[in-house]
């Protein structure tokens, strides 16, 4: 959708001698009232033809923080699957909305359950804890894979995805690699564990390419067989 103002474009700077990478983030546009109320009204015209909605990114300045989850809540009543992947007070909002599916990486997922993580217990619970929170599902990204809460035959499953780490080329969008990955074996009808390890090889395999987010969707189902799966029981988490 158009808006008044222009989009924002945001730059990473790659240091290939030492790896560094800084980002240059532009301030954004301000969108009107006005200008969201249409976006709205499209958004739920157009969810009537859609699978899937995924909401991204944080909100645009002056916006409500409550956006996300207004729109999660107005979806309800259309048949899409809704995911949420943005931070502070707009992700808090967001999960109390019970959209689908979460998707924090670790410091978004520290800032809303309100402590650091320091051991993989800890880390399993939180998800279960973002999950309890409102959404069915939530999915905590990290360098090594993730962690997800999900649901097989309608009852939550723990489950850790875990790859190896290695040193990347560009880091940045490799969350929304795995998103993308993941919610492309959704749409295909994929079962979860196919879903999870799908978006971590796709995460991964972005983080060895020049730019944000690329990937080669060839060479990321050949490292779905580097992710190793498994099922967390409750009992160790409790
Ligand atoms: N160094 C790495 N080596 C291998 N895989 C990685 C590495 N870093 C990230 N990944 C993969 O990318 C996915 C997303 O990682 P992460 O949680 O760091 O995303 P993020 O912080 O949301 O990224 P961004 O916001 O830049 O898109 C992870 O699930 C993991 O599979
Ligand atoms: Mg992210």
């Amino acid at each position: 959708m158009r808006i008044r103002e222009e989009s924002r474009t945001n730059t990473s700077v790659l240091d290939p001698t030492t790896g560094e990478q800084t980002e240059i983030n532009e301030r954004g546009p301000a969108v009107s009232p006005h200008e969201i109320e249409l976006f709205h009204d499209k958004l739920l015209y157009l969810a009537r033809g859609a699978a899937i909605v995924v909401f991204a990114g944080s909100l645009p300045r002056g916006v409500d923080a409550d956006l996300y989850a207004v729109l999660v809540r107005d979806l309800l009543r259309a048949d899409v699957i809704t995911v949420i992947d943005t931070d502070g007070e707009p992700l808090r909002q967001a999960v109390r909305a019970e959209p689908d599916i979460v998707s924090p990486n670790v410091l978004e997922a520290e800032e809303l359950v309100g402590h650091e993580f320091s051991s993989e217990d800890e880390r399993s619970l939180a998800v279960r804890e973002i999950a309890s929170l409102g959404a069915r599902e939530a999915i905590m990204t990290l360098p090594d894979g993730c962690f997800a809460q999900v649901l097989i035959d309608g009852q939550p499953r723990l489950k850790r995805a875990r790859i190896e780490p290695r040193e990347p080329i560009a880091k940045r969008g490799s969350g929304d690699a795995f998103l993308a990955g993941y919610l492309a074996a959704r749409y295909e009808g994929r079962a979860p564990d196919h879903c999870l390890r799908f978006g971590v090889a796709c995460g991964a395999e972005s983080t060895g390419r020049f730019g944000a987010g690329q990937i080669e969707p060839r060479e990321a189902r050949r490292m779905m067989g580097d992710v190793e799966l498994s099922t967390v029981e409750p009992a160790e988490v409790t």
